[in-house]
Formats: structure tokens, sequence, C-alpha cells
């Protein structure tokens, strides 16, 4: 018999790639969104296929009734991005700390067998040894890096005090691929400057574009979420999903300009509060006990985003 999926943030971009690997395995989808930063646009193509609940995670009802008859929970219902945590801290927290409680105790409530929750790169901060090792101390710097430790701890928590509650942490370090949207006020890198680009407009860097960054493409997140969703004895644990190779920004932007062919204009502005300098990651543990590989490296990565956002009406 298919099993019942909860996802939230099914909306969101990562969220709207994990819906289609989780049908194609015949998986019965649900998704709880208030499509706050997501985009009912990116489930269209599966809408006769997933359960869609508008709703908000701070509304412990709204999730539980959401929850229920789910076997396993993927969450990644959150308000992302460093500088909208640095606006708005007492949001982000309200989302992504009680939210992730929510959706905890729901699912403790109902039985569900396990929980993967979406965290991030952030919790590690500016300090301390590169590549970032699941064993380094965290020391977020952002609100957003405190809110993802915070629910973490939360996940950690729930499965060493609850029997035979399941939970799983993936650390995503800066992902980009399909439906991530260019347009919004704190849209993220990969979309700003493949747009730019593409427009004949400028980049804004901000410092010097020699921090180094993680980038990932999204269908590797989506494998280890799969991974993470099923694999045996790893309850508690956390792990880091990463392409494992730090770029910097303004190699980034020199890869994008040659993909696309154009020549490509920087414009330098001072570094934003609460952005770390370095960021890459250690994927050996995910590698050795989930069975996880980064198939898609940035490059192809980037020419698949290329194609899909200069294909978008
Ligand atoms: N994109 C990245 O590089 C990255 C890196 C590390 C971690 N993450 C985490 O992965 C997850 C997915 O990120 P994404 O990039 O797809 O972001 P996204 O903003 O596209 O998706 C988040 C989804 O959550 C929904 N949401 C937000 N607030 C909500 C609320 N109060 N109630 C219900 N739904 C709500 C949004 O509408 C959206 O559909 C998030 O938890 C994010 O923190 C993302």
């Amino acid at each position: 018999m298919s099993r019942q999926i909860l996802l939230t943030g099914g909306g969101g971009f990562i969220g709207s790639n994990l819906v289609p690997a989780l049908l194609d395995r015949g998986d019965r989808v649900r998704v709880l969104d208030n499509f706050s930063t997501g985009n009912r646009a990116n489930l269209a193509p599966y809408l006769d296929d997933v359960e869609v609940v508008e709703g908000e995670l701070r509304s412990y009802e709204r999730v539980h009734a959401a929850v229920r008859g789910a076997e396993l929970v993927f969450h990644l219902g959150a308000l992302g991005s460093v500088p909208r945590s640095v606006q708005d801290p007492l949001t982000s927290n309200a989302v992504n700390v009680d939210g992730t409680l929510n959706v905890l105790l729901a699912a403790r409530d109902e039985g569900v067998r396990r929980v993967v929750f979406a965290s991030s790169s952030s919790v590690y901060g500016s300090g301390g040894e590169l590549p970032r090792r699941e064993s380094m101390p965290p020391d977020p710097i952002s609100p957003y890096g405190v809110a993802k430790l915070a629910a973490e701890r939360y996940c950690v928590s729930f499965s060493r005090v609850y029997e035979s509650f399941e939970t799983v942490v993936l650390r995503y370090f800066n992902v980009f691929g399909p439906n991530q949207d260019p347009r919004s006020q704190y849209a993220a890198v990969v979309p700003l400057f493949v747009t730019a680009v593409a427009a004949g407009e400028p980049v804004t860097i901000f410092g010097d574009g020699e921090q180094s960054r993680d980038f990932t493409y999204v269908a590797n997140v989506v494998e280890a979420s799969l991974l993470a969703g099923d694999a045996p004895g790893v309850s508690g644990r956390i792990f880091n999903v990463a392409a494992g190779t730090p770029e910097s920004v303004n190699t980034l932007a020199g890869t994008i300009g040659s993909i696309l062919g154009r020549p490509v204009e920087r414009r330098y502005l001072p570094p934003r509060p609460g952005d770390v300098r370095d960021s890459w990651a250690d994927v050996s543990a995910a590698r050795s006990v989930l069975g996880y590989e980064p198939r898609v490296g940035l490059e192809d990565g980037l020419r698949l985003v290329v194609d899909s956002l200069l294909s978008r009406p």
C-alpha cells in the first residue's frame, strides 16, 4: 500500500522539487503551506495527485489536522533568508521555532514514524574549521541560524524523550535549482545572478565576492531527503547536505556569465549583517550513513537553472 506523506512548505522552492520525487515512488502526498513565500504555481503540474492544505505552521490545530494519517513528515515549511530574520526576528522565531514545535508535537500525537527536518548551514556561523562537520559546536550569527538551531535541538530532543518517535535533521547548504524565485525581496543569489546577467544588468555582490559557498543543486537535496526518510538507525542524527565543494561568489558570477555567453558586470556593496564569510561542508557522514552522493555538480546544475528560468513565461 502507498504511504501517506506530509510535506510542509511543499509550495516552496525545495518542497515543490520533492513533490514529484515522492509521487514517482508511489507515495500519497499532502502539502501544508500558507503560500507566504511559496507559490501555488509550483504545484500546478501535480494538483491532480497532491492534497493541498492551506494553513499556518503557527497554528497547532491546523498542523495537527494536516499531520493526521501521515507515516512520514518532511518539515520544510519555514521563513527562510538571513536578511529577513535580521529585519524581523520575532516572526522568524515564531514560524521557524514554534512552527517546528507544532509539527513535532502533532507528529508525536498522531504516531508519525519519522520527521525529517530541513535545517541550515547557517547554524555553524563564521568561526571554526572548514569544511563544516556535524560534530563542530554550532555558533550561529543570524536570528535565522539561531531559530534553525533551536528547531534542530527540539527534533533531537523529541527523538530522545519520546519512545519510538524518530527525527532526522538535514543541514542544507545554499540550495539552488528550478522554482527558486528571483523576484522576491529576499531572493537567493543564483536566480538573482542568472536573471541579471541574462538581462544585461549588473550583479550585486555583498563584500569582496571571495566568500565561499557550497552551492548545492536541488536534486541532490531531494535525494538526501528521501534517503533520510527511510534509512535505518539514524534517529536523532544530524547530516550536512551539500555538494561538498567550495566556490566563491565571484566564481559563481563568472560561471553564469560563461554559460549564458554574456559579460558579467559586478557591483560591490558592503557585506550584509548576519552573513557568514565561508561556508562549505564535509558530507562524508551523509555519504557513509545515508548512501548520499551529490550527483549534479555546480555547472550542470546552473545550466538546468538557466534553461528553466529562461523558459518561464
Ligand atoms: N534554499 C536554501 O538554500 C536553503 C538552505 C538551507 C535550509 N533551507 C531550508 O529548506 C526549507 C525550504 O526552503 P526553500 O528554499 O524551499 O524556501 P521557500 O521559502 O521557497 O519554501 C518555504 C515554504 O514554507 C512556506 N511557509 C512559510 N511560512 C509558513 C507558515 N507560517 N505556515 C505555513 N507555511 C509556511 C512558504 O510559503 C514556502 O512555500 C526551509 O526550511 C529552509 O529554511 C533552505
